[in-house]
């Protein structure tokens, strides 16, 4: 299967992603031959070159008017994961891929999503809000913000010390411990 990456900003869980699957050989069977990103200035980009990954940018209107569908097609792509993107997914893509696109949220969903909750805005409000534990959420997407059904969360605790830094933290070590694994899980079913 090909799977294609969306990312918005650092893309770390883009390289994880890509690096464990390389350093797999028991899931040869996913591959990862292109990152779309809705930045062109996104840190992402300059880890995709150093991956000799190709990567792309688009702005909004052409998630919606079918070019970057048209892209997908060409490469061939199966399903896609939103690693750390922050657009909303539009129903051409919706339509293109049922049930095969999976996102990854930086807290225990139904709480602390919906629009404007992305990166260290979820931490801040996990912290501000004065949570003891906070995690991942990994779901399949729908057409609303962070309502699709959910695969797999994981949990970490918050201390009452710990400022939204430490809460990224924690966070980000648990998405790279899980989110390759999920992903060959979900679509290896598919
Ligand atoms: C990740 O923590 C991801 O969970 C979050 O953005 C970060 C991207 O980090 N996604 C969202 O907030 C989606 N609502 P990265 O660019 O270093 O992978």
């Amino acid at each position: 299967m090909k799977i294609a990456l969306f990312a918005s900003g650092s893309g770390s869980n883009a390289e994880n992603i890509i690096a464990c699957f390389r350093a797999r050989h028991d899931v040869q069977l996913i591959e990862f031959p292109l990152i779309v990103s809705n930045k062109a200035d996104a840190f992402v980009h300059e880890r995709a070159r150093k991956l000799g990954v190709p990567s792309f940018t688009f702005g909004k209107a052409d998630f919606d008017n079918g070019a970057v569908l048209r892209l997908l097609q060409q490469y061939g792509i199966d399903g896609i994961v939103l690693a750390g993107f922050l657009l909303k997914v539009p129903d051409t893509l919706l339509q293109a891929f049922p049930d095969r696109i999976i996102n990854i949220h930086p807290a225990l969903l139904p709480k602390f999503g919906g629009k404007g909750m992305y990166g260290s805005h979820v931490h801040e409000a996990v912290v501000a809000n004065h949570e003891t534990e906070s995690g991942i959420t990994i779901h399949s997407v729908n057409e609303h913000y962070d309502e699709g059904a959910i695969i797999f969360q994981a949990r970490c605790p918050v201390l009452p010390t710990d400022t939204a830094d430490d809460v990224a933290a924690k966070v980000h070590a648990l998405e790279y411990a899980h989110f390759p694994e999920v992903i060959a899980q979900f679509f290896e079913k598919k």
